[in-house]
């Protein structure tokens, strides 16, 4: 019986996952396949069931099914309780449970990575999508410093620092303005000013996935001239692997990290999570990075 695993989505079809839990799993020595599966928002409860089969292991989850798939699993962990999302199913013997890896691959890369310890330390998070919420939940839980989200939409920044306050973090909002006549915001200026991790938690900057003029490779959410020399700077976008965000923070003299070891990182979770087994993180992470470099 051949085991199987792999990744539902909608698209699906740029995800890097396939390459670097394929490359883990022959690493080491087990026969199994994972797959990417595009299904439509409307297929999720189906598909869902028929992973109640011998011979399935679990598979990730991710956008946009993140939310939906849970009313169809058994139970879900903690941290997918917190974030209100999936993005790893387990089976085991007709039940099936929900997990969320994302905050850990989140954390892990910047503590191990880059060597951050977010306790107490000034933050600013770009961005209040999906993933911003894990990132806020993750460094709640860590105790983080003053917290500020900056957001295009502000009611969506708003409620994440509410949800950061309510779990005993110093948090405001702020609007992300584009620069208005090449002058950065002044309330965004003066915050990154003090900030000592600065996490893109936007779109922005992003090759795949740009829908609208001001996103794509080419922009960047934070202006160079605002970018403090003494922060880490942290992007969750990886593709490309150096945004340019990234690009201009180094040029400005501050430590950066790409969001390639999260994807890695919360993938060697679920790895874990499935397989019951130590991952081969650096297998995946040279295989996640070949595939960026050359993509198709
Ligand atoms: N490294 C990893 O493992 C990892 C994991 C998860 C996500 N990510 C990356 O994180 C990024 C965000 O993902 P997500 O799931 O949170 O997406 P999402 O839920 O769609 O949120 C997108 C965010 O980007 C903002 N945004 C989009 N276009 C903008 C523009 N033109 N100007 C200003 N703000 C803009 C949105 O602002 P509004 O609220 O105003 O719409 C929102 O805050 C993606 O690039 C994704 O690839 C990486």
């Amino acid at each position: 019986m051949n085991t199987s695993l792999g990744i539902i989505g909608y698209p699906i079809e740029h995800s890097i996952s396939p390459v670097f839990q394929q490359a883990a799993l022959a690493q080491c020595g087990i026969a199994a396949t994972y797959r990417a599966y595009p299904v439509a928002p409307a297929d999720v409860g189906p598909f869902v069931a028929g992973l109640r089969q011998p011979g399935v292991l679990g598979i990730n989850v991710t956008v946009p099914h993140k939310e939906t798939v849970i009313p169809f699993l058994d139970e879900i962990d903690d941290w997918a309780a917190e974030a209100g999302a999936v993005n790893t199913i387990v089976h085991r013997q007709g039940r099936l449970t929900g997990h969320n890896t994302d905050g850990y691959g989140f954390l892990r890369a910047l503590q191990e990575g880059a060597g951050f310890q977010p306790q107490g330390r000034r933050t600013l998070i770009l961005g209040a999508g999906g993933a911003a919420r894990g990132v806020v939940l993750a460094l709640s839980r860590e105790g983080v410093g003053p917290l500020t989200i900056a957001n295009r939409t502000p009611e969506r920044a708003e409620s994440l620092a509410q949800l950061a306050r309510g779990r005993g973090i110093q948090a405001q909002a702020i609007p992300l303005t584009a620069p208005s006549a090449g002058r950065p915001d002044p309330s965004l200026a003066a915050v990154a000013a003090e900030s000592e991790l600065i996490v893109n938690c936007t779109t922005i900057g992003m090759t795949h996935g740009a829908i609208d003029h001001d996103t794509g490779a080419a922009a960047t959410p934070l202006p160079r001239q605002i970018i403090p020399s003494a922060a880490l700077v942290y992007d969750l976008v990886y593709n490309p692997l150096e945004t340019r965000l990234l690009r201009e923070a180094a040029q400005a003299g501050a430590a950066t990290l790409g969001g390639i070891q999260m994807l890695v990182y919360q993938g060697a979770a679920s790895f874990e999570l499935w397989l019951e087994r130590p991952a081969p993180v650096p297998v995946m992470l040279a295989a996640a990075t070949q595939a960026m470099q050359s993509p198709g």
